[in-house]
């Protein structure tokens, strides 16, 4: 079967030694149904024959964006319209700035801006530049625009050192793409719930009590979960952060109004992850008038006990798989233990926080407890954990009962 029939896929090709191994790429996208258009720029060009590329895709390879030649038979913006699908592979660490930065200098480049079709890259390159901060950054402001970030693997470079940086193998991007284009992937068919942020608790009209989560794991996860083919709910609390691709999001501030989303919801969902940092406790009061400050040096604030939206949907006869995540500062895997019971959930994410760890986008690890026992995901980034704990999630959803229509697939 062709999964990827009339899909029109523009591939771009940048400076890495990866580049060589487009020419496989283009041949197993060709064999799925694919029409493929390569760009590539200057660097690829020096790797990889454009004549190569021509031979297997079929079509004339671009690599100028100023060629008048080109322009007349397909100019750049045409181009840009054309694709159904984006993919830059491999992605160079330099490719990667340029297209975070919205640069417009090349052929590629251009392409990417003016196009509304989705976009995913697959990073190649020497370890120590994919965890330079500077790459780091490039990468939060693709995937904060939907970029998909396909890979890197870890294994033998050609710089010969060992790590994360080998450009995912063509085969397992061809994967990822029938999983992005077709909603074909592992998670196909099965609904999901997220709810991530922090909540908001009112206290007058112009005040409230929160936190500093900033949603950032929930977000990848619901992106991972997308990319896998979910259908995906993100009940998300006040955070400056753009939707995934492909994600259902709904805006929520205080903890009561998560539940009340989660519960419209959660019917007929196969998996519930609890990321959100929901406020414990709530005032009392929510003045309808601002608070005015009064001559008193101290003034007492009665808190009440909010909702907990992880233990109540654990708690329904209909309860999807649940997972709830836990911050701590020490005896991280005893806390998630406890937890894991008190709120009666299927897994506990546990990671540790303070000490300035667990905040921010540095490489962490989640050690994710159930009955079975603890499995440790990481180290790695937030974007790659996510991956990773989806991949767990999908293995324990087809371990349970999978319904007859995924049975079926
Ligand atoms: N959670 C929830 N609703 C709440 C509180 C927490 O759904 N009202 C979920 C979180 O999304 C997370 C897990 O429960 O998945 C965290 O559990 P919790 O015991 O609240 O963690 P902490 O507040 O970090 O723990 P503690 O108060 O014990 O320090």
């Amino acid at each position: 079967m062709e999964r990827l029939a009339g899909q029109r896929i523009l591939l771009g090709i940048t400076g890495g030694i990866a580049a060589y191994k487009c020419a496989e790429f283009v041949r197993l996208l060709r064999a799925e149904g694919a029409e493929v258009r390569v760009v590539m720029t200057a660097g690829a060009c020096e790797f990889i024959a454009p004549l190569t590329l021509q031979a297997l895709s079929g079509e004339r390879v671009r690599t100028d964006l100023l060629d008048t030649d080109a322009e007349a038979a397909m100019g750049h913006i045409e181009l840009a319209r054309w694709a159904d699908h984006v993919v830059v592979a491999p992605a160079t660490a330099d490719t990667l700035a340029r297209l975070a930065q919205g640069r417009a200098d090349d052929l590629l480049a251009t392409v990417c801006l003016a196009t509304a079709a989705p976009i995913a890259v697959a990073p190649a390159m020497n370890r120590v530049m994919w965890d330079h901060p500077a790459t780091r950054a490039n990468i939060a402001t693709l995937e904060d625009r939907g970029t998909a970030i396909l890979g890197p693997e870890q294994g033998d470079q050609a710089c010969g050192e060992t790590g994360a940086g080998r450009m995912r193998e063509p085969a397992m991007l061809v994967e990822d793409l029938v999983g992005l284009l077709t909603g074909s992937g592992p998670l196909a068919g099965v609904r999901v719930v997220i709810t991530a942020g922090p909540t908001r608790e009112p206290l007058d009209p112009v005040r409230y009590l929160s936190n500093y989560s900033s949603g950032r794991m929930g977000f990848a996860i619901a992106a991972a979960a997308a990319r896998a083919g979910a259908d995906v709910t993100l009940v998300a609390g006040p955070v400056d952060r753009p939707s995934p691709p492909g994600v259902e999001r709904v805006d929520i501030e205080s903890a009561r109004e998560m539940l009340a989303a989660v519960e419209a919801r959660i019917s007929g969902s196969e998996l519930f992850i609890a990321t959100a940092a929901v406020a414990d406790y709530r005032p009392v009061e929510h003045a309808a008038d601002k608070i005015k400050k009064t001559d008193e040096g101290e003034r007492a604030l009665r808190l009440t006990r909010n909702p907990d939206i992880l233990a109540t949907i654990a708690a329904r006869a209909d309860a999807p798989l649940t997972v709830g995540f836990a911050a701590e500062t020490g005896d991280v895997v005893a806390y998630a233990r406890s937890k894991r019971e008190a709120k009666g959930v299927d897994l506990i994410c546990a990671n540790t926080v303070g000490h300035g760890r667990g905040f921010g986008d540095v490489a962490s690890t989640l050690t994710v407890v159930s009955a079975g026992g603890e499995r440790t995901l990481g180290p790695a980034r937030k974007d790659a954990l996510a991956r990773e704990l989806i991949a767990l999630l999908t293995d324990e959803l087809d371990a349970r009962c999978r319904p007859a229509e995924r049975l079926k697939q």
